[in-house]
């Protein structure tokens, strides 16, 4: 007699666990600050899941912990399996401000984790001409921030967090700065990056539109304290073009984002 053995299938197997997350800052000025309380929350490889709150829900403490630039107060946080205990290879992050250094050219700040992590030159060096190219700034490697626009900026800072290959990218209010119009394009933009990285995405906003716009899923996170408010799932065919915000399925989606948030919605 034979016993069949099923296969795990890598596909749905979880990429992040969160598992029961909690993060208190003690404050000199407001005590305790509850930022995240028993935070429960499984990443899929290959995902583009969209965090949405409103300011100081806890998104951005979010980012640390899964980054393992902070270590929560409890819980923990599994990367494939492994517990994560400090930042790593695994992890790209794009910051609201580009934070790029003024004395070096793009190219050289699309280096500096090749530089930090101790990269081959030649293969870090092919790696930044490539990125360059895909997020659009291939004319622009001689540059220096000084001279680039916001949005050369950020796409700049996302070609860097890229440099290294890592399969995660972390992505905190990456947009914010931006004006409405440059934002809708770096959108459209950062969907055709991750359709060709097939990188899995946490993408911080506070914009409904934008997190409907870009994700598999959108987690709807409450303040005081910082926890989850509910997960959706997004059912918009892919590839997406700004038209689709136009249709009903993303007004009656983005409607309910919009009550979860708490926003009058003059009903
Ligand atoms: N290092 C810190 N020390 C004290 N309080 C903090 C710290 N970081 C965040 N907080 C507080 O935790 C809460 C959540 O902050 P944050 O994660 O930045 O929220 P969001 O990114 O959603 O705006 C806020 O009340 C904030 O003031
Ligand atoms: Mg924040």
């Amino acid at each position: 007699m034979t016993i069949a053995i099923e296969k795990q299938d890598v596909t749905t197997s979880p990429f992040i666990e969160v598992r029961n997350v909690s993060q208190v800052f003690r404050t000199t000025t407001r005590g305790e600050v509850a930022a995240l309380k028993d935070i429960d929350l499984t990443i899929r490889e290959g995902e583009f899941l969209s965090v949405l709150g409103p300011s100081g829900c806890g998104k951005s403490t979010l980012m640390r912990v899964i980054a393992g630039l902070v270590k929560p107060s409890s819980g923990d946080v599994l990367l494939r399996g492994t517990k994560v205990e400090k930042p790593g290879r695994d992890v790209g992050v794009v910051f609201q401000q580009a934070a790029l250094f003024p004395w070096r050219s793009v190219k050289k700040n699309v280096l500096l984790s090749a530089e930090m992590l101790g990269l081959s030159k030649d293969v870090a060096d092919e790696r930044a001409e490539q990125l360059l190219d895909m997020v659009g700034l291939g004319h622009a490697k001689t540059l220096y921030p000084y001279e680039l626009s916001g949005g050369m900026q950020q796409r700049a800072s996302i070609a860097r967090a890229l440099l290294h290959d890592p399969p995660l990218l972390l992505m905190d209010e990456p947009f914010g700065a931006l004006d409405a119009l440059t934002r809708e394009t770096m959108g459209l933009e950062l969907l055709r990056i991750w359709d060709q990285s097939r990188k899995t995405v946490v993408f911080i906003t506070h914009d409904v539109n934008e997190a409907l716009f870009l994700a598999d899923r959108v987690l709807v996170m409450a303040a005081r304290p910082g926890r989850i408010n509910e997960l959706i799932e997004v059912n918009l065919p892919r590839p997406r073009d700004l038209d689709v915000m136009s249709t009903p399925e993303f007004g009656e989606t983005a409607k309910h984002l919009r009550h979860l948030l708490g926003a009058r919605t003059g009903e």
